[in-house]
């Protein structure tokens, strides 16, 4: 049974979609077998994954939209593409993917399916032919495809740009994670919080510091709310910035697939370990 793992941040331009393609990749490197669902209009993981742009291919009209769309007639399995990469398969966002809330809307009314539950119905279908089924998530706080890829999950990492909005966004998706926890009597596990395109320079560690290590309620009060819960959530291997990840765009593949050796790379094979022993697998 897939353990299933939501990349999630309400911000844009976080790290998300560069996480959810690179640690599949890891994951896929490492024998896994691995499903990736792109729920972002943006589709910036599918084109990551197929090398096609939104646009540029039709996936015979079957993305995600599509999917929900046919629920009840036609098997979750047919929605499913291969990847370019061996051991990654994918469910696909298309240009129909803006039309998803509605649709999901649609399917509560005829189907009695809750809006926010449908990803936890149609995954559960697939779930057994996978180890690993990752989920990259649209930069918003609370839209129905973040709560759906919540609910499916057992866990969350939350990749974070060490500045003030992102650090703000956290808290607000945590929020979020705790009210659906609460709400379904069931837990959705914050597996990490993850630093993203650090850069070795004095403002990081400033951010770093108050953000997530200095717990002194005196030293600093405005952050004490923060630093108490996240402390322990941030993962050592932080995903350092580097060129690699600009290239990868250019040649449309996750930047594991260009050269395994570069500095974030290396960082998304070491967080794909640490991650292992996280969750005892
Ligand atoms: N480690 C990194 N080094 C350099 N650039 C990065 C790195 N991670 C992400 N980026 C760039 O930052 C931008 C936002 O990243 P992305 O993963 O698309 O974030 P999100 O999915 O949260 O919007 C992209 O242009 C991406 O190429
Ligand atoms: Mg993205």
């Amino acid at each position: 049974m897939a353990i299933c793992i939501s990349i999630v941040v309400g911000k844009g331009g976080a790290g998300k979609t560069t996480t959810c393609v690179n640690l599949a990749t890891a994951m896929a490197m490492d024998g896994k077998k691995v499903l990736v669902v792109d729920t972002d209009t943006q589709a910036n993981t599918t084109m990551f994954l197929t090398g096609y742009k939104l646009n540029e291919k039709a996936f015979g009209g079957k993305g995600l939209f599509d999917m929900i769309r046919a629920w009840g007639l036609i098997d979750v399995e047919n929605y499913i593409h291969h990847s370019q990469i061996d051991g990654i398969d994918v469910i696909v966002s298309n240009d129909a993917t803006p039309l998803i809330p509605q649709q999901l809307e649609t399917l509560e009314k005829v189907s009695g399916i809750k809006a926010q539950e449908f990803m936890l119905h149609a995954l559960s279908q697939v779930a057994e032919n996978y180890d690993f089924i990752v989920i990259d998530t649209p930069p918003a706080q609370n839209d129905v495809l973040v709560r759906n890829a919540l609910l499916a999950s057992d866990h969350i990492i939350v990749p974070v740009k060490l500045d003030e909005q992102c650090i703000d966004a956290l808290k607000l998706s945590d929020s979020l994670r705790l009210q659906l926890e609460k709400e379904y009597d069931t837990e959705i596990n914050l597996l990490g919080v993850l630093p993203t395109m650090v850069e070795r320079t004095a403002l990081t560690t400033y951010y770093l510091d108050l953000a997530f290590r200095n717990t002194n309620e005196e030293e600093n009060p405005a952050r004490q709310e923060l630093a108490v819960p996240y402390k322990d959530k941030i993962f050592e291997n932080y995903i350092h910035k580097g060129n690699v990840i600009n290239e990868s765009s250019l040649y449309k593949k996750p930047a594991l697939m260009i050269n395994k050796k570069a500095k974030p790379c290396i960082d998304y094979l070491n967080l794909w370990q640490e991650i292992k022993e996280r969750i005892d697998r």
